[in-house]
């Protein structure tokens, strides 16, 4: 939900260098994007509506001169995709530059004061504000970190700020509130970014800056203060594990596939998290009276099958609340015996931070389970699970949902273990399946993949399909229909198999396609009811099924196999890896780009 990155070096220009973090940080918004450098004190800037490569082949973004810039890719909130809602904004003089990601509540009322002084405003964005204000403040002789300091008393909402201005031409002042934003050093050259892919070709050395803090980044280093009072803080680097090669494509034509590819050994070295933290879960939730699992998009269909796998393994039955509702669904009715379980790759999605911020108001313990280290969820959290799967650029989330899912496996185990819910032969025979998952989804990967293609192939032109299933598989065939929706655009349901026959069989006529994930486990009958009710009526059959399931076999059109020997808990990881590649194969055979699909973005930060 906004990509943002400033830097300041010693020599060499610095727009190419922002122009390509602005491509690693693409994934955060691709509606228009722009660049402001400073030289020989005066702001050069290029922006436009459009993607980054688009724009950079019409204005070449790497020509601007100068050593400091800032940089912003747009998810549009405030105002329509277009040049002059592109960030940077500026003020009336052209003397302040500023990028922003989040939104200001209050910017309508700031705008008619700043009208009424006599401003003049480019754009119709909540941002503008921001360089208006801190032209006021510089013009009454405030530096730009006490114009900033301003600034945020003054807007209401939630924000990340960077701002550079040319009376200061060697530092660039940054704060937040509610959004990202991550430092990073190296040498003499300072970075801000939204996140750490930004930089991280330069340094894998991360400053985390807090809500409530500002901070100027110059040549000689970087400075940390608290809003409230001043003070100076002392913030410790953190060395992340990423690479940068695992933000580049690596020979894949696209992210999404790239990552599809990484899921065994994302899943690998999630199993290969540390017992201790995964105990510490597993007690936070024995402990609870009740759990809740919070979550988002995909991440939610984790949640859901987390729910599947804890009552099975371990008896207990989690809540579970869409983030965005939660405050409108629980009225309160919380308190500090609960425990909250926050579900987020990003660690940043609004609605579950506030819900999550909601929960811990009234009492309750956060575990956070999320793939990055120093993300908001985690200074929210009593406990947190980092997930392994390292970077993921491609928008649809892949390789983090497989990763909250062996998370959710191994604290259900665990739970289940310490609370004798299930005897240890059970438990060891859990671990070694799930032990075996890397080399599975492998395999499936393998065998399954030109499979995918031929049926995405067969099936492009059919507008809308069903995803069902029972149990378990439910939020396999949710997390498949929204694979599906969010790449290729096609109208896609999931649905309960059992639920299907009260509404959406109305859709079925001749030729309709419907999905059934269908492994071997305790639906697999009830399951065949539902697909010869989809039958009857002329449904063309997709299935995932185990391997040699014949019966299956003759009832299907077509077929996606998976390996035996994979437990019922644990049957969602292998058996959404053909649905994640049919979903590829539809969006590109389409034509459409997987990895930035239109109109959403991969962190999304506002309400
Ligand atoms: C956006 C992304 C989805 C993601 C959801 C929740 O909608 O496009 O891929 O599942 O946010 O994100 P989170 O970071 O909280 O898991």
């Amino acid at each position: 939900m906004c990509g943002i990155i400033g830097v300041i070096q010693e020599k060499g220009e610095v727009a190419p260098f922002i122009h390509q973090a602005l491509k690693r940080l693409e994934y955060r918004g691709y509606d228009s994007v722009g660049v402001t450098t400073i030289d020989m004190d005066r702001l050069y800037s290029k922006k436009d509506k459009g993607k980054i490569d688009d724009v950079h082949r019409k204005l070449n973004l790497d020509d601007l001169p100068g050593r400091i810039g800032i940089g912003h890719t747009r998810w549009a909130t405030h105002g329509i995709p277009s040049l002059f809602n592109s960030h940077p904004h500026f003020d009336c003089n052209n003397e302040v530059a500023v990028v922003h990601n989040g939104v200001i509540d209050n910017f309508l009322a700031l705008r008619e004061e700043l009208l009424s002084k006599g401003h003049k405003f480019d754009s119709e964005t909540d941002t503008e504000v921001i360089p208006h204000l801190i032209e006021d403040c510089i013009a009454d002789g405030m530096s730009l970190k006490e114009a900033v300091k301003y600034v945020t008393k003054r807007i209401e909402g939630t924000y990340a700020v960077v701002a550079m201005c040319i009376n200061e031409p060697d530092k660039i002042v940054v704060t937040r509130d509610g959004n990202p934003l991550v430092i990073g050093r190296k040498g003499s050259t300072s970075y801000v970014s939204s996140d750490i892919p930004a930089f991280l070709p330069m340094t894998n050395n991360m400053m985390l800056l807090l809500d409530g803090e500002i901070a100027t980044l110059t040549l000689d280093g970087i400075e940390f203060e608290k809003l409230s009072d001043g003070s100076q803080v002392n913030r410790k680097t953190i060395k992340i594990s990423w690479t940068a090669d695992q933000a580049q494509k690596g020979g894949f034509p696209h992210f999404m596939l790239k990552e599809i590819h990484e899921q065994p050994e994302a899943i690998a070295n999630t199993l290969r998290l540390p017992q201790e933290a995964i105990d510490k879960a597993a007690e936070l939730i024995l402990n609870a009276d009740k759990t809740y699992f919070l979550a988002m998009g995909t991440s939610g269909h984790a949640a859901l099958a987390g729910r599947h796998m804890f009552a099975s393994l371990s008896g207990i039955l989690p809540s579970l609340e869409l983030a965005s509702e939660f405050q409108d669904t629980v009225y309160g009715a919380i308190n500090d015996t609960d425990l909250v379980v926050a579900i987020t790759q990003s660690g940043e999605t609004t609605d579950t931070i506030v819900a999550a911020k909601y929960a811990k108001k009234l009492g309750s313990k956060i575990l956070a389970i999320t793939n990055v280290v120093g993300s908001s969820i985690t200074r929210l959290a009593d406990h947190t699970i980092i997930t392994q799967a390292g970077p993921e650029i491609g928008v649809a989330a892949t390789k983090t949902f497989m990763v909250q899912l062996a998370s959710l496996a191994q604290i259900a185990l665990a739970a289940g273990h310490r609370s004798s819910f299930i005897d240890s032969e059970i438990i060891s025979r859990k671990r070694e399946s799930l032990g075996r998952l890397p080399d599975i989804v492998s395999s499936v990967i393998a065998t399954q993949e030109a499979n995918a293609r031929r049926i995405a192939g067969e099936y492009y032109m059919h507008p809308s399909m069903l995803f069902l299933g029972r149990g378990i598989s439910m939020a396999t065939a949710y997390e498949g229909a929204l694979k599906l929706k969010e790449i290729a655009y096609n109208h896609a349901e999931g649905y309960s198999a059992g639920e299907s026959k009260h509404g959406p069989i109305a859709l079925v006529e001749d030729g309709y396609p419907v999905i059934f994930v269908a492994p071997n486990d305790n639906t697999r009958s009830r399951l065949i009811g539902n697909i010869m009710e989809m039958k009857a009526r002329g449904a063309s059959i997709i299935s995932v099924i185990e391997e040699e399931d014949t019966e299956l076999e003759f009832l299907s059109n077509e077929l996606f196999s998976i390996p035996h020997g994979v437990e019922p808990e644990f049957s969602i990881m292998p058996y959404i890896v053909p649905l994640q590649l049919f979903s590829y194969y539809m969006a590109t055979r389409k034509g459409y780009d997987p990895d930035k699909p239109r109109n959403l973005a991969k962190s999304v930060t506002v309400l």
